[in-house]
């Protein structure tokens, strides 16, 4: 079941106009919210950065915190899985096609996929990334439905048969295609500042808090080329694939080849931190 302007249908009767601006000019914005024993993790947090993307292209917000809260548990509610990743997209609407914004209400749609973990043997091999030149635009941090850069990125790790391709931007390390990616030299662990260069990760977030309040050495500062290539350890992170290692790096090993301590230490962290998290209630 879906939501889509007001009302709640099987995805199949779900229609969009052809003239979307979202169709035709890729004009919105998205969030995707993991979803825990029926419960949306970090829910604040995401709509905040909502906000920020809706800032960026001069949407209006269509709903307040607390009507998003609703339509979101109503989506929870009408699907069968208790673990949902939610998909939530705001386009600018309907309107003869022309790139000066229109005076039409936006289109809205939440959409929910059954969230699965990554496979166990993921977790303990690890997996392959590849490096390329990040040519995307320089507002990355606003989280827009125009993903084409990052769709054609994305396949060159596919045509690898690699999980994630890693951006390099003027010599420094910006994310991954769909990822936050930390890097670890002498046992720190090292993250990209935020900036207009990347997304603001909420499991980015997730992670520095988690190091923070657990004694783990970490530094928020660019990372060269580099380093990424003699990293003793490289962590991927997103709302879908929670942390994973990356072991191959360009068909080279990272570190020894197999995920490393600082993982191991942020991946059960990060484990207990969604269990407790969702005992209390809605984590925000
Ligand atoms: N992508 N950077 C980019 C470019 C992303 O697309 C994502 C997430 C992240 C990680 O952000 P978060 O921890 O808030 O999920 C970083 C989502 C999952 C997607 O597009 O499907």
């Amino acid at each position: 079941m879906i939501y889509l302007n007001g009302k709640f249908m099987p995805i199949e009767e779900a229609c969009i106009p052809v003239l979307d601006r979202g169709f035709i000019f890729g004009d919105g914005v998205y969030e995707v919210i993991p979803v825990y024993s029926r419960k949306p993790f970090r829910l604040t947090k995401h709509l905040r950065r909502l906000q920020h993307s809706l800032d960026g292209i001069r949407l209006d917000n269509p709903h307040s915190d607390i009507e998003w809260r609703d339509l979101l548990e109503q989506v929870i509610a009408q699907n069968d899985e208790d673990d949902q990743s939610l998909y939530l997209h705001i386009t600018r609407g309907v309107a003869k096609r022309d790139h000066a914004f229109p005076q039409v209400p936006p289109t809205v749609m939440i959409l929910s996929n059954p969230l699965l973990p990554p496979p166990a043997e993921l977790l303990t091999s690890g997996v392959a990334a590849v490096t390329a030149i990040d040519n995307r635009w320089i507002r990355c941090d606003i989280k827009s439905i125009s993903l084409l850069p990052n769709v054609l990125l994305r396949q060159l790790a596919v045509d690898a048969d690699a999980a994630e391709t890693i951006l390099i931007r003027d010599g420094f390390l910006t994310e991954g295609s769909a990822s936050s990616i930390f890097v670890v030299k002498d046992q720190v662990l090292l993250a990209p500042p935020k900036s207009h260069l990347i997304l603001p990760g909420v499991t980015y977030e997730v992670m520095l808090e988690l190091a923070a309040a657990n004694n783990i050495a970490y530094k928020i500062r660019e990372i060269t080329e580099e380093e990424l290539h003699n990293a003793e350890e490289i962590l991927l992170t997103s709302s879908t694939k929670e942390i994973m290692a990356v072991t191959r790096l360009d068909d080279r090993l990272v570190g020894n080849g197999k995920p490393g301590a600082k993982f191991s230490e942020l991946h059960k962290l990060y484990q207990h931190y969604k269990a407790t998290s969702m005992r209390g209630g809605i984590a925000n």
